[in-house]
């Protein structure tokens, strides 16, 4: 990259009642880290994504935020892996395997599923971010509020967005959140964090994903059942949380599309 070449956080949130801080609810977010010449065509990709939910939002913020190039990591995308359960139940079971692989405890999956079914903590709240757990004990590290920790600051590399794309639509996997699902968990366990437990907060999204080091992305078509409140696990150890929740929230991080491509096609193991 020469001299001149500038980078930009490019980010927008939309919510309707109001801005998030006065109270809005929340409607959609999403972010692209580009360079300085497309920088403009990013934003006008997300407000065109803020107007495109079905819902007219009251307010957009968009957020233009230049990056400091040295601070920039460049990490390959998870390989993705596909799970064909046959409902909810069964990819529960297949993702406890997983989480049990990555070092998760019994009693920590548990609690993890109950808060993604009925919401965090005595108040039964979907967190407006992940919660961070302990593996070992299944308590919650981050503060009890519900805010939780978001993955921020990351985005494909140029060309690698629609490289990944082309070879998710191979698959099947056309849905704009596959993608955007991809880059989410690669960000995640680059973070530190041990693995990552998914379910939409969208009543009608039911697919869903385990990631960590041992399985990459693995994905489940239909993992959260019905009447589920959805949210985020992201399980870390007690003493990195805080140098974990700072790479999530600050360090920017281009996603390559090498480990992706070249391994999604590879026969995932111990999958029917
Ligand atoms: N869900 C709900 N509320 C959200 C939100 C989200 N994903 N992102 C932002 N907000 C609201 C919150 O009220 C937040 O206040 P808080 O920090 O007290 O929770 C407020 O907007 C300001 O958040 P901030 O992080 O300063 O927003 P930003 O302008 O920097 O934009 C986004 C951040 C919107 C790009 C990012 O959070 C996002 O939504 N990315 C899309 C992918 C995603 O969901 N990532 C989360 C993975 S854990």
């Amino acid at each position: 990259m020469d001299g001149n070449f500038l980078l930009y956080s490019v980010r927008m949130r939309a919510a309707r009642g109001g801005a998030h801080e006065d109270g809005g609810e929340h409607i959609s977010g999403a972010e692209r880290l580009v360079p300085e010449a497309e920088a403009e065509t990013a934003a006008a990709a997300l407000i065109a994504r803020a107007l495109s939910r079905g819902v007219s939002p009251d307010f957009v913020r968009l957020t233009m935020e230049r990056i400091e190039l040295a601070e920039l990591a460049r990490v390959p995308a998870l390989p993705l892996t596909t799970i064909h359960a046959g409902g909810p139940a069964e990819a529960r079971l297949q993702a406890e395997r997983l989480l049990r692989e990555a070092g998760v405890s019994d009693p920590a999956i548990t609690l993890a599923f109950e808060s993604l079914q009925n919401g965090f903590g005595s108040e039964r709240v979907v967190l407006r971010g992940a919660a961070l757990v302990d593996p070992l004990t299944g308590e919650r590290l981050d503060p009890l509020t519900a805010r939780g920790v978001r993955a921020t600051h990351f985005d494909y590399a140029p060309g690698a967005r629609d490289a990944v794309a082309a070879h998710l639509a191979e698959q099947g996997l056309t849905h704009f959140r596959t993608l955007d699902a991809l880059a989410v968990a690669t960000k995640v366990l680059w973070s530190g964090v041990r693995a990552e437990l998914c379910w939409s907060d969208e009543p009608e999204y039911i697919a869903g994903y385990v990631a960590a080091p041992i399985c990459g992305y693995t994905r489940f078509p239909q993992f959260k059942p019905s009447g589920a409140r959805g949210g985020r696990v992201f399980f870390v150890d007690r003493n990195q949380w805080e140098t974990v929740r700072d790479r999530l929230e600050r360090t920017p991080v281009w996603i390559d599309a090498g480990a992706c491509l070249s391994d999604v096609s590879r026969p995932p193991r111990n999958v029917e």
